[in-house]
Order: C-alpha cells, then structure tokens, then sequence
C-alpha cells in the first residue's frame, strides 16, 4: 500500500474538521491510528467511596423534588466560553448545578425526571456527563479537548460511584429531552445546546419561579456548607498574613504584589479566589470595585485589601481588612477607621436569628451617619434628619452586607420576601462591611478626609444564640490591627 492510499483511509474530512487549522501534522496514517488505539493499561478506578458532599446534594434534590412534583427539572453545569480558537476561559461550574451534585464537570446537566404513577412519585434524578474519550475513534488524542489534552475524565462508572447518582452520556441528553412530555422547568442561561433543545418549553415566569426558589434554598447553609465556608475563612486569614509580611514599611509596595501574594497563597493551599482581589491603596480605596491593582501601597498610606478564598467545593469568602501600609494609623485615618469599626459592631450585634435582614444595616448605617454628623459633615442637619434622608449614602456608598456561599454574593435571585425583606434564621451566612468612602474630589469634606477609603468586611454565621463571626481569625479594632502587623514583621 502507498502512503497516499494509507492516509486517505484513515482521513475522512470530519477529521480535519475537528484538528487545528495551521495544524503541522493534519493528516493520520492508518498505522498511527491504528497504533494510537492499543497499549493502554486499564486505569479505571473501582471500589470509590462518595464525596462527602454526596448525602448532602441528595438531600437538597429531595427538597426540589418536593416543590415541583410531576414536573422535568433539568440543572446544567454550563459550558466553558471560549477565548480564542481552542483556548478556554476557565471554567466554573453553576452554582445550583454543584450544590445539587457536588459535581464539578463542564458540559454536564442534571436531570429530574417525575417517578412513579402519574409522576406524583418524587424524581428519578440522572446525571448526563461526557464519558472517558473514546480511543475506538481517536477522539482521546485527535480532539483538542480529548482527555490527552485536557486531562482524564473521571469515568460514569467512577461518577456514579462518587457522586451517588446513576450517570449517562450527555450525547444522548438531547434525544431524552425532545422526548419529554409534561411540564418542564430549566435553569436557563448556562448551557445553549440545552436552552435550545427545550426552547419550545421556555416561560419566563416558570422558570424564574424555579430560578428563584433553587436561589432561596441555598440561603440556610447545612453543615457541610458551614465547614466549608469555615475552612474558606481560616485559607482566607492565611493570605492576609502574606500580604502584611509583604508590605513594604518603607517603600512603596505594588498593589499588583498584593494580589499576587493573596493569590499564590490561595493556589499554594490548593484553592482559589471566590472574586478579583481589590487591593486598594490610597485613594483607590474609594472605589468599591478597585480590581485594576496597577497602583502602589505607599508607607502613610492605607491600603483596603478585599479578598477571599474559594475552596475547592468552590464556597468562598469575602473579608475587608484596611491597613496602614507601614504599621500605624494616622490620627485622621484612625478617626475614619473607629468611625467604621464602630458602625460594624452595631451591625454584627444586630445579626440573630428573627431579626429582620434588614436591622443590621440599618443599624450599621446609622452609626455612621451619627459620626458623620459630629464630624459636621451634615452641616445643619442632626444625624436623625441625616439618616431619615439617607444623607450619610453620599460616603457610605454601598449596603452593609450580602448572604455569602456558592457565590460571593448569594441567593441574589432569591425572593425579596425571602431576602432583603425577609428573617435571619440560624444557618444563614452574610457578610458585615460597612465604609465610608471620601472620594480625592469631593469638595464638601475637609481636605484632610478626601482620599481616604475604609472598609471593614467579616463573615457571619447566624446561630440559634446570635452569630459567630468566621472570620474572626483577623483583627478588627485599630489598636489590635497595629499589634497584628507588628507581630507579623517580627
Ligand atoms: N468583594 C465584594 C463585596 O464585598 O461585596
Ligand atoms: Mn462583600
Ligand atoms: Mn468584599
């Protein structure tokens, strides 16, 4: 046999299809096909135990059941986006997807389908997953996101092991789905391959019902999310201590080093950051959201640092601490720093079980507003009036807190009722960080406040007895966070 008749046996133009273009080497002889299939030892793993998080998600798929019986529910995990041409943004699985699985894959989606007569008989649940490449047809090493390039898959057998769930291939998922009679429900927005195979099943109204009740189950976190939200807290700890070793105390310190060393502590410990970093010195510290990073932290200077651990069943934290670059508060800085400290302990203090979501805010924002207006910033106006007109806003900016999980700011699609007008109760985590931010321009402060942002942000756990603050591993009074540093710089 020629080589040209070897290679035109083996290289149906699919093939090509499915290889780089610029590819050096596009086409495949018979015998490297050939040879490419045989000689691989059975890696498949038998025997596995469960992922603890396992009972947990069963648990959570009893309780959706429950609401939407007789109806298909299907939860995807998403795809990844692409980049450019085969490369990848990296990937992150739904939040509703992982908190009903445990399950981390992309391309996967979970599907409940109605048991028993008349479908009034709970859920069967299946997981469709992609299965090992296929070596049979080359797809393992010819496919640019064959396992050979991406990494081994775990197989459905090892799935269904792991995960406690009965898995299938998601390439059958769409024939399941074009069969599907009845009511449907879809978490829509994740995965077009399957918006698009149940497009004719799509009411908005359905679906933000489902949307929206998967958000509000996630509000009171079981145990497995409380040690986990625990343990992202402790990783969470560790980073800011890299970071105050790292600060310069007599020269500047790029706030890109800030993240670096926040990070490299995330990834070293096998996790990662639940959002960008802001590390914000000087008066970046007045914008929110400072995620540029491309300023530095001067001695004399504070610098917010904003930053939290996702661990790897991807709960994360989300912790303010504002420093004093080299150690020691100015007088100014510690009377905006105390101003803050102070309307945070009032916030803290009114998170408990029964009260409404609302009282801590309030609460926190009402201390502010009382400094704001001993400051003279209100001018005539006390700090009632102030606070009745929502005047303290001008430097306060934001809310004083959000519910923490999955997602750095949880349960958004829950409803209001359920959320921002709803009851703590024992179970739930959310943040506390309140701020007053004087932006560089604004003229109505003296000079002497412009340019300087202040944020103070912990993690609590409401519990039956009150709360408890997870990340209570840092420092928050200005006294305590000079001796921390101190400590730190031996
Ligand atoms: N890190 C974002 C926030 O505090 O809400
Ligand atoms: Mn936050
Ligand atoms: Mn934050």
């Amino acid at each position: 046999m020629t080589d040209s008749t070897q290679e035109a046996a083996v290289t149906a133009e699919a093939d090509e299809n499915r290889q780089r273009k610029n590819g050096l080497y596009g086409r495949v002889s018979a015998e490297l096909a050939e040879n490419m299939k045989r000689g691989w030892a059975d890696t498949e793993r038998r025997g596995l135990e469960p992922v603890a998080q396992a009972e947990y998600a069963a648990r959570r798929r009893e309780v959706l059941s429950a609401r939407f019986p007789g109806e298909l529910l299907v939860v995807p995990a998403g795809n990844a986006k692409v980049r450019a041409n085969d490369t990848n943004y990296p990937f992150r699985p739904s939040s509703d997807y992982v908190y009903l699985t445990g399950d981390q894959s992309q391309d996967a989606v979970l599907v409940l389908e109605p048991a028993g007569h008349d479908g009034r008989d709970g859920h069967r649940a299946t997981l469709y997953l992609l299965p090992r490449s296929d070596r049979e047809n080359g797809e393992f090493w010819l496919d640019y996101h064959g396992e050979l390039w991406d990494g081994r898959r775990n197989s459905l057998e090892e799935n269904e092991q792991l995960l406690g769930l009965p898995c299938r291939d998601v390439r059958t998922l769409a024939d399941r789905l074009a069969a599907a009679a009845g009511p449907v429900r879809l978490l829509r927005g994740h995965d077009a391959g399957v918006d698009a195979a149940l497009a004719g099943t799509a009411t908005a109204g359905h679906d933000d019902e489902f949307r929206s009740f998967l958000s509000g189950m996630r509000l009171v976190k079981d145990e497995f999310e409380i040690a986990d939200l625990r343990f992202a807290c402790e990783a969470t700890v560790r980073g800011f201590e890299d970071v105050v070793r790292t600060l310069g105390t007599d020269t500047p310190t790029p706030e890109r080093l800030v993240e670096g060393t926040f990070f490299t502590r995330a990834r070293i410990e096998g996790n990662d950051v639940g959002y960008a970093s802001i590390c914000a010195a000087g008066p970046h510290a007045t914008t929110l959201h400072w995620v540029r990073n491309d300023g530095e932290a001067r001695p004399g200077d504070l610098l917010l640092l904003d930053a939290g651990v996702e661990t790897r069943n991807l709960y994360t934290a989300d912790v303010t601490r504002t420093l004093p670059v080299d150690g020691r508060f100015t007088p100014v800085q510690r009377r905006v720093y105390e101003a803050v400290h102070a309307a945070q302990e009032a916030g803290i203090a009114a998170v408990k079980p029964g009260a409404a979501y609302r009282d801590f805010h309030d609460a926190a924002q009402r201390v502010l507003a009382e400094h704001l207006a001993a400051w003279g910033l209100f001018g005539d106006r006390s700090a009632d009036e102030a606070w009745e007109l929502g005047l303290q806003r001008r430097w306060s900016l934001a809310g004083t807190g959000h519910m923490l999980g999955l997602d750095v700011h949880d349960c958004a699609k829950a409803r209001t009722g359920m959320y921002v007008d709803g009851t703590l109760e024992a179970g739930m985590v959310l943040t506390v960080e309140p701020g007053l931010y004087f932006q560089s321009d604004d003229l109505t402060v003296p000079e002497e406040y412009r340019g300087i942002g202040v944020r103070i942000e912990d993690d609590l756990l409401v519990t039956e007895e009150g709360n408890e603050n997870l990340s209570a591993g840092l420092p928050r009074t200005a006294d305590e966070v000079e001796a921390w540093m101190a400590r730190l710089r031996g």
